[in-house]
């Protein structure tokens, strides 16, 4: 889909060169020929030819060539029935300022990473939680805005595996900037080792000592880990040590960048919705961090 627009583009780019450089041209013709007298009815004729041809005739043509070329490559990106393989179905939920992204045949639910097979169609239904985000990712081709109350479907593919970057591209709101999305295409074999890991992932031991009980309190009522809160209103953390980033890209995931996200997330993402967390004890928000570490298949 991505390069069907990208050849629409370049359609589009060589075709208004070629109009600067008429239009240039005529323009310093214009200054630079002798004045010569013209009756006014041989300027109005000569207008009128000119409105017609640059005014009407022109842009007409140009217009339908662009719906012959952009019709087709518009349609690429709808979720149009197709024979054979099946589009992988995702769901993307914006948040402020954070993805959600489910697999409903799978019941997988992660953040901030979109993990999808290459080569395959996906189909992605995205929608809003609060205000209006845009799904984006530049090298994967369209765009679509993410409404609260609806869902909107984005057909995309990825031609080869790699690592995409995605960004929320409508503003909302104070940290809409930290709100990307690492985009990851894998080979089929390994997005179904992935999902599978996942699939039935269920963990039974919660965080070690007054850890534990500050998750139970606090960070559960908000946070999913499967198997020991259900969560609901901030990122799922079940698979949170695989990913690459925290806060929506804002810091590596590392044992050093999850340690200052807990400690200063209130500086590194000012205004998110994680309550600060100065009242825990610095050995108690260690102990969560080793804790947190763990939270992988
Ligand atoms: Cu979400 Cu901008």
């Amino acid at each position: 889909m991505a390069q069907q627009v990208a050849n629409v583009w370049w359609g589009m780019f060589a075709f208004a060169t070629l109009v600067l450089v008429a239009v240039s041209a005529i323009w310093i013709y214009a200054l630079a020929r002798k004045p010569r007298k013209t009756s006014d009815e041989d300027a109005i004729r000569i207008n009128r030819r000119w409105v017609i041809g640059g005014g009407i005739v022109l842009p007409s043509l140009s217009i339908i060539v662009l719906l012959i070329f952009g019709i087709p490559t518009g349609r690429s990106m709808m979720p149009l029935p197709v024979e054979g393989e099946q589009p992988l179905k995702v769901e993307v939920t914006g948040h402020q300022w954070w993805w959600e992204v489910h697999y409903p045949d799978s019941g997988v639910t992660t953040a901030n990473q979109l993990i999808i097979p290459a080569g395959r169609l996906v189909d992605v239904q995205v929608s809003s939680a609060d205000v209006i985000h845009s799904f984006w990712i530049p090298r994967l081709g369209g765009k679509m805005d993410m409404l609260p109350g609806r869902t909107n479907v984005i057909r995309i593919q990825a031609g080869h595996t790699g690592v995409f970057h995605g960004q929320c591209s409508e503003f909302c709101g104070l940290q809409h900037t930290h709100m990307k999305l690492h985009v990851e295409a894998m080979e089929q074999a390994d997005f179904d080792g992935w999902i599978a890991a996942r699939e039935n992932l269920r963990f039974t031991a919660g965080a070690p000592g007054e850890a534990g009980q500050v998750f139970d309190d606090r960070c559960g009522q908000c946070h999913r880990v499967a198997g020991l809160s259900e969560g609901g209103r901030a990122p799922d953390l079940t698979d949170l040590a695989t990913r690459p980033s925290l806060g929506a890209g804002v810091i590596d995931n590392d044992s050093e960048g999850l340690r200052r996200w807990l400690r200063e997330h209130k500086d590194l993402k000012f205004g998110n919705a994680m309550p600060s967390h100065d009242d825990i004890p610095p050995q108690t928000l260690d102990q969560m961090a080793d804790w947190l570490e763990t939270l992988a298949p």
